[in-house]
């Protein structure tokens, strides 16, 4: 197993009430709360940026945020009253950046610093770019130190994942700070880069993939005599307590299985047609074809 910080574990370092002996990410973190700069606040960086606000964790007046339109810059600013322009380079004033664009915006990003010719000191910046390599960030950017995060939506609830692969040159408390970050949104685990590519095919891919079971499996509730809302709360809540069962009881999902299907009884009815239908082959090439996807990217 990957090292891992358990949800909830950390505190943020830039609260007042942080070590003294944390050293400044990119010298500059060090000393009060600090400033974060997101390039692209959309839909990720909400996910991870609006919990830590809503826990008071990150001042709303500290962020300042970049987008591509002047249409979102004012819904943003309008429903969150945050700092969100469309000059690309409000979010380079600050120590930390997120990066959180789409990656075929990346190069247009890189191009407006360059042009710039900013900022004068390291920035640590942390990229949540799908497939996005270090080598190629560190090509783009070469006065920043580099984090690769792999977020998934389910932070926006608090029950993310997030995978992390570190640039070279950052400390451990660099590492640490990072670490705390993500850990107030779910779970964090370091992995080696190449590991990123499937971690993000199961982490981030997945909940779509899952979602589209609830849907079907509610659908199936439906053709069964079901009314619609129920079938979707008892699919939700299904798909929910199965997760914690097979977490909370450290379960095989075989085990689980078995646990539920009785000789001639309605599982293995049910089973028999999942998988003539081959839905493990389906959900095996669903993940390898979004690892693939992802390498692609790179
Ligand atoms: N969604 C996930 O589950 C997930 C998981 C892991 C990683 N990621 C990664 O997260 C990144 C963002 O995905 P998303 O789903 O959040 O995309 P999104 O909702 O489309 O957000 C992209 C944001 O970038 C802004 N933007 C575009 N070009 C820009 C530029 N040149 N400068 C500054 N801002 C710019 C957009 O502004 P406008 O609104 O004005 O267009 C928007 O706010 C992607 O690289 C993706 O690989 C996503």
């Amino acid at each position: 197993m990957p090292p891992r910080v358990p949800p909830g574990a950390a505190r943020m370092i830039w609260s007042d009430d942080r070590s003294p002996d944390t050293a400044g990410a990119a010298g500059e973190i060090n000393g009060g709360e600090i400033t974060v700069g997101v390039i692209g606040l959309g839909r990720m960086a909400q996910a991870l940026v609006f919990p830590l606000i809503e826990a008071g964790l990150l001042d709303r007046q500290r962020l300042l945020a970049v987008v591509a339109s002047e249409a979102s810059a004012e819904r943003l600013r309008h429903s969150h009253q945050l700092a969100v322009s469309t000059d690309p380079l409000q979010a380079w004033q600050a120590p930390v950046v997120l990066l959180a664009v789409k990656p075929q915006q990346l190069e247009g990003v890189a191009a407006a610093l360059a042009a710039a010719e900013a900022p004068t000191s390291p920035r640590l910046l942390i990229s949540v770019l799908a497939g996005v390599t270090l080598a190629r960030l560190q090509r783009l950017f070469p006065n920043c130190l580099m984090v690769r995060a792999v977020p998934n939506t389910p932070c926006l609830v608090r029950a993310g994942l997030t995978g992390l692969a570190w640039g070279e040159g950052l400390s451990a408390a660099h590492k640490e700070w990072v670490q705390q970050l993500f850990a107030r949104v779910g779970e964090v685990l370091e992995l080696p880069e190449p590991q990123l590519d499937g971690f993000l095919a199961l982490t981030s891919s997945g909940p779509a993939f899952v979602a589209l079971v609830a849907e079907a499996m509610a659908d199936g509730a439906v053709a069964a005599g079901l009314p619609r809302s129920l079938a979707q709360h008892l699919a939700h809540r299904t798909l929910a307590g199965t997760a914690a069962l097979l977490h909370e009881r450290e379960l095989h999902p075989g085990q689980l299985k078995d646990m539920v299907t009785s000789p001639a009884g309605t599982t293995i009815a049910g089973l028999r047609h999942l998988e003539r239908a081959g839905l493990r082959s389906a959900l095996i090439e669903a993940v390898v074809a979004a690892a693939d996807r992802s390498r692609e990217l790179a």
